[in-house]
C-alpha cells in the first residue's frame, strides 16, 4: 500500500510539474509573442522625412504623421529638408543608421532615389507621401491625393468666377498660367487637371491666354515657362511682375491660374500693385486650404482653393505603414481608393515600375463653404485668431 501511495504521489508530482512547465512554457511563448508585437508596435521607428518648411502644410504633415504614429505605439522622427535634396538624403541616412523600420518621405526631387535606394538594401520600406518619387523601382507604395481632380478642381473654380459657359468670343476672357515646381510630379497632374477643364474654351475662342500656354504639361519648353522651381514665392511675384509689365500690359486679366495657396498669395500681391486691379482683382485659384488664403477667399481677394484634410493623410499613410510592418501582403486603407481602380495607375508610374497609388479625395472651396476646413480641425484656433476667421 506504502509502495502504491508513492507511486501515485510521484505520478501526480511529475504529472503537475509536467501541467506547470506546459502553463509555463504557454504564457512564456504567449508572453514572446506580446514582447514580440510589442517591439514591433511600441517600439520600431517610423523615419519622417517632410520636404520643407515654407509651405505650411509640411509642418502639419510632419506633426500629424509623428502624432499617428505614437499613437499607435511606434516611435517616430519628423526631418524637414528645408527644401534641399542632399539635405533630405542626409536626413535619410541618419534614419536608416538610427534603425528606422519604415520611412515615409514626402520628396524633394528625384534625387531621392539614392537615398531610397539605400533604403531598400537595409529592407525597409518606403511610402512615397502626398508626392511621387520619380526614377525608383526600389518602394511600392505611394499614398496622395486624387491630383488630377486638385487640378480640375482648380479649372471649376476659375470656369465658374469667370462663368465661361455664358461667355462669348466677341468679348473674351483674359488668363495667365502658373504651375507649381517642374521636380514635383504633382504639379504636372495638378496642371493637366485644370488644363481639361479650360483647353475647350481657349479653344472656342472665350478663354485668350496671356503669356506662354502650353495645352498640356507634355508640351516641355511652355510647361518650364510657367512652372515656378522649388515652389517658391517670390519666383511666382516677379514672374508675374514681368508679365503685368511685359505680356498682360495691353489687357486687364479676368483670371490667374495658380497651383497653391502660397504662389496665389504672391501672384495677388504682385497684382495688387497694379493700379489697374484696385477695383477688381482677376480670379485666382489656389490649393492648401491655408489659414491665410481662407482669410483672402472670405474677403473676396482669392477665389478659391482645395482642401486635402492632410491630417487624413497622415493618419492613412500611417495605417498602410503599420499593415506593411506587419507583414500585410495586400494593404487596405479606408477612406482611401486605389488609383488603379479608377483607371489613374499613371498616378503610380515611377518611370521603373508602376507601385501602388492609394489616393484621397480634395474638396473645392469657395466663398460659400470657407469655414469647411475649421469645422475638419484642419485649421487651429490660433490660426483662426490669428486670420481674424471667427
Ligand atoms: C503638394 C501641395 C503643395 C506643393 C508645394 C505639392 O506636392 O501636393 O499641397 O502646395 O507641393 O509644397
Amino acid at each position: 500500500m506504502k509502495k502504491i501511495c508513492l507511486a501515485l504521489a510521484i505520478l501526480l508530482a511529475v504529472l503537475s510539474l509536467t501541467v506547470c512547465q506546459r502553463q509555463q512554457s504557454g504564457s512564456a511563448a504567449a508572453g514572446g509573442q506580446q514582447s514580440a508585437a510589442a517591439t514591433t508596435a511600441e517600439a520600431s521607428l517610423i523615419g519622417l522625412a517632410m520636404p520643407e518648411t515654407t509651405v505650411l502644410r509640411w509642418v502639419k504633415d510632419g506633426a500629424s504623421l509623428k502624432a499617428e504614429a505614437e499613437k499607435r505605439g511606434y516611435r517616430a522622427e519628423v526631418q524637414f529638408g528645408n527644401g534641399d535634396q542632399v539635405l533630405q538624403n542626409q536626413q535619410i541616412g541618419n534614419l536608416l543608421t538610427q534603425g528606422a523600420k519604415l520611412l515615409v518621405v514626402g520628396q524633394l526631387n528625384d534625387g531621392v532615389a539614392s537615398a531610397v535606394a539605400d533604403a531598400a538594401r537595409d529592407n525597409v520600406a518606403v511610402i512615397a507621401y502626398d508626392r511621387i518619387i520619380q526614377n525608383s523601382a526600389d518602394y511600392d507604395y505611394y499614398i496622395t491625393f486624387n491630383n488630377f481632380k486638385v487640378g480640375q478642381l482648380q479649372g471649376q473654380g476659375i470656369e465658374a468666377g469667370l462663368n465661361l459657359s455664358a461667355a462669348t468670343a466677341a468679348s473674351p476672357k483674359y488668363i495667365t498660367l502658373f504651375a507649381g515646381s517642374p521636380t514635383d510630379g504633382n504639379a504636372f497632374f495638378f496642371y493637366d487637371g485644370a488644363m481639361s477643364i479650360l483647353n475647350p474654351y481657349v479653344q472656342s475662342g472665350v478663354l485668350k491666354v496671356v503669356g506662354p500656354y502650353p495645352e498640356t504639361s507634355k508640351d516641355t519648353a511652355n510647361f518650364q515657362r510657367i512652372a515656378t522651381e522649388g515652389w517658391l514665392p517670390n519666383i511666382a511675384k516677379t514672374r508675374m511682375e514681368n508679365l503685368l509689365s511685359g505680356d498682360a500690359r495691353s489687357v486687364t486679366l479676368d483670371a490667374v491660374l495658380a497651383p497653391n495657396d502660397t504662389l496665389a498669395r504672391a501672384i495677388i500681391e504682385a497684382v495688387s500693385a497694379d493700379a489697374k486691379y484696385t477695383s477688381k482683382l482677376p480670379v485666382v485659384s489656389g490649393q492648401d486650404a491655408e489659414a491665410a488664403s481662407l482669410a483672402m477667399i472670405k474677403n473676396g481677394q482669392q477665389y478659391m482653393t482645395v482642401f486635402k484634410d492632410t491630417g487624413k493623410l497622415a493618419e492613412a499613410a500611417i495605417i498602410l505603414a503599420d499593415q506593411i510592418l506587419k507583414g500585410v501582403t495586400d494593404p487596405t486603407v479606408p477612406g482611401a481608393i486605389l488609383a488603379s481602380s479608377i483607371g489613374l495607375e499613371s498616378i503610380g508610374d515611377t518611370g521603373r515600375k508602376v507601385v501602388k497609388a492609394y489616393l484621397l479625395d480634395p474638396v473645392n472651396i469657395t466663398q460659400a463653404n470657407w469655414r469647411d476646413p475649421i469645422t475638419a480641425g484642419f485649421i487651429t484656433p490660433e490660426e483662426v485668431t490669428a486670420n481674424n476667421l471667427q
